[in-house]
């Protein structure tokens, strides 16, 4: 306007701003003709807008992938009764790794029909940042924790159907056992950080949900169940619960009325003994319960579970011989 040939007053009336804003904001912002010519540059960068678009897409991306991994389906081919083996934290590059249990419960799964493996975390101590002095304690150093971690998730025979990344894990990222993950076998292991919520689908209709976490929000000196009760009590629903991170074990059965169906809560100790940290915090150590089994039977739509992962592959080896036996007869 001011171009055009109209006053100040005029342009300040049609802006509904006063006189001396309008001029100020004018004097302010008017080009200045350069007395030379220079020459015209590129932009440094792609236009703000398409990073704009592609942001918007990344984030389509990673909604639709979260929401995808949240209460996903596994697709079971029979009815047959199958078990869980839940092996508890283990620091397999420890000095105290009870690699005499951990070998154990590595064959029994290996070798026990119908049994799967589950990795709750904390599969190396994986020390980084001012940790890195305490590889000093251990005789393991880094390229042979890797190994060992390599081992275990492809290697040991185990056929696993979920690892979840604790804490020790996520010091550097993750990134080895996720690299890892994606060339297990032909497919790829769902591997999570922190916590799975994840159903068993069965060909009769029976759906098992199963929520592990490497721990679950909330403690209690006089209950160490406390943060997987709070989180079938409050939190999402779910048939079984497990974690394990604390490094000690339990086992909790009841039927929850207000959801309607029987809970199991699970927390296993792992592998980790003879624990520097434990003693000169005065915690007592248990001896059982590195890992453990639950049995998800879609005949007798119910779920049992075993702190003692021999008695877990007995009663599934039983479940299993008398469904084969009934099929038969
Ligand atoms: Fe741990
Ligand atoms: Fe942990």
């Amino acid at each position: 306007m001011r171009d055009a040939g109209a006053t100040w007053d005029e342009v300040a009336a049609a802006l509904n701003l006063p006189r001396t804003t309008v001029f100020d904001l004018y004097s302010r912002f008017k080009r200045t003709p350069t007395p030379f010519t220079l020459p015209d540059f590129p932009a440094e960068n792609i236009p703000i807008e398409e990073v704009i678009d592609l942001a918007t897409r990344r984030f389509e991306y990673m909604r639709d992938s979260f929401d995808a991994h949240t209460w996903f389906e596994i697709t079971m081919p029979t009815d047959d009764p199958i078990g869980l083996m839940w092996f508890g934290d283990p620091h397999l590059d420890d000095n105290g790794c009870d690699w005499p249990i951990l070998r154990r419960d590595v064959e029994l799964c290996r070798d026990t029909d119908g049994m799967f493996g589950a990795n709750v975390g904390d599969t190396t101590n994986n020390w980084a940042g001012s940790l890195v002095r305490l590889y000093a304690n251990q005789d393991a150093g880094v390229s042979t924790a890797r190994r060992l971690a390599e081992w275990f998730m492809l290697d040991c025979g185990v056929t696993w159907m979920i690892w979840v990344l604790g804490n020790h894990d996520a010091f550097d990222g993750s990134s080895v056992l996720l690299e890892m993950a994606k060339r297990y076998n032909t497919h790829k292991l769902v591997l999570h950080d922190w916590e799975v919520r994840f159903q068993l689908v069965f060909p009769n209709g029976y759906r098992c949900r199963i929520y592990c976490a490497h721990d679950f929000k909330g403690t209690s000196i006089y209950n160490k169940m406390h943060g997987p009760l709070r989180e079938s009590l409050m939190g999402d629903d779910a048939d079984l619960y497990v974690c394990g991170h604390k490094h000690e074990s339990g086992v909790m059965s009841t039927e929850n009325t207000s959801r309607g169906h029987d809970q199991h809560l699970l927390r296993v100790r792992g592998y980790k003994a003879m624990d520097d940290f434990a003693r000169r915090h005065g915690y007592k150590e248990q001896r059982t319960g590195q890992a453990s089994v639950s049995v998800i039977d879609p005949l007798e739509r119910r779920v049992s579970v075993f702190k003692d992962t021999r008695d877990g592959a007995r009663f599934l080896g039983m479940r299993r011989s008398e469904v084969r036996d009934a099929e038969e007869a």
